[in-house]
């Protein structure tokens, strides 16, 4: 099946990447960048692998994009690197998925560091093996004055997200500090996973499927969309240009109309 991706024209010249923090003054970088890295599977079976070591170079690819969000000035990236639904793949899969990411926050350890990103990770983290969540405090703990953030969604889904918020908004009317007709747009936003996170205004995702498939469900009400084909392995530095100008072009109304 044919795949629609925009083309949009290349628009590096209307932008510089000055490194700084915040959005031009039209707003044409995005502050937030959100990843869903998909792909990995597709990626080693092209190449007669195991899955895993789809994941592998997937992992590399984590590390080029950190580099690149960096000379972008990007000032938070998110990547979804496991959903509450991956939870149903092989065991295989899954324990060698688990094992990856322990690796990659020790091989991160010193990117993390040298490149002064705080990491952090949103979703049920209490469903990952012990050792891998002992490592991510650590290492959370380690960068938490950083200013840039790298987030990593594990385990996590946009339902599972607002279940969890809902579940601490009842306790709250249960304990008395808060009454129902007062819950509001904000009251929702601040009992979600990284409450003082802005919404992605950029959602890239690799290798053509044209879904959101649990990601980020509250906080991508006005993200901009950007599927590429190229599968996460392969995502170069191009792609992550091209979704940038794909991305300074957009006409972002928020339901408004122009002036
Ligand atoms: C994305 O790659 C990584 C995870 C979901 C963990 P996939 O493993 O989904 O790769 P495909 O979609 O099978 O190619
Ligand atoms: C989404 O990819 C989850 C991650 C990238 C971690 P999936 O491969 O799990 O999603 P579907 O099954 O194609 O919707
Ligand atoms: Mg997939």
């Amino acid at each position: 099946m044919a795949v629609a991706v925009y083309t949009e024209p290349r628009m590096r010249n209307l932008f510089s990447f000055t490194g700084s923090k915040e959005p031009d003054a039209a707003g044409r970088k995005p502050v937030h960048i959100a990843v869903i890295m998909d792909g990995n599977g597709r990626w080693a079976k092209k190449r007669g692998l195991p899955r895993l070591a789809g994941h592998r170079a997937g992992s590399e690819s984590v590390r080029r994009m950190l580099t690149y969000c960096r000379d972008a000035g990007i000032r938070y990236l998110t990547l979804y690197a496991f959903s509450t639904e991956n939870w149903s793949r092989p065991k295989d899969e899954v324990s060698g998925l688990m094992h990856l990411l322990e690796g990659f926050i020790k091989e991160h350890e010193s990117d993390l560091l040298e490149k002064q990103v705080r990491l952090r990770v949103i979703g049920r983290r209490h469903d990952l093996p012990e050792k891998l969540q002992t490592e991510i405090a650590r290492l959370e703990k380690e960068t938490e004055a950083f200013d840039r953030q790298l987030l990593v969604a594990l385990s996590y889904s946009g339902r599972a997200e607002l279940t969890d918020a809902v579940r601490r908004i009842a306790e709250r009317i249960c304990d008395g500090s808060l009454r129902p007709g007062e819950i509001d747009e904000t009251t929702i936003s601040a009992n979600l996973y990284a409450p003082d996170v802005p919404d992605p205004d950029l959602i890239i995702r690799t290798s053509g499927e044209m879904r959101i498939s649990n990601f980020l469900l509250w906080e991508c009400a006005y993200s901009e969309f950007y599927v590429t084909p190229v599968l996460w392995p392969d995502f170069q530095e191009q792609d992550f240009l091209a979704a940038l100008d794909a991305y300074a072009a957009r006409d972002r109304r928020f339901g408004g109309v122009k002036a």
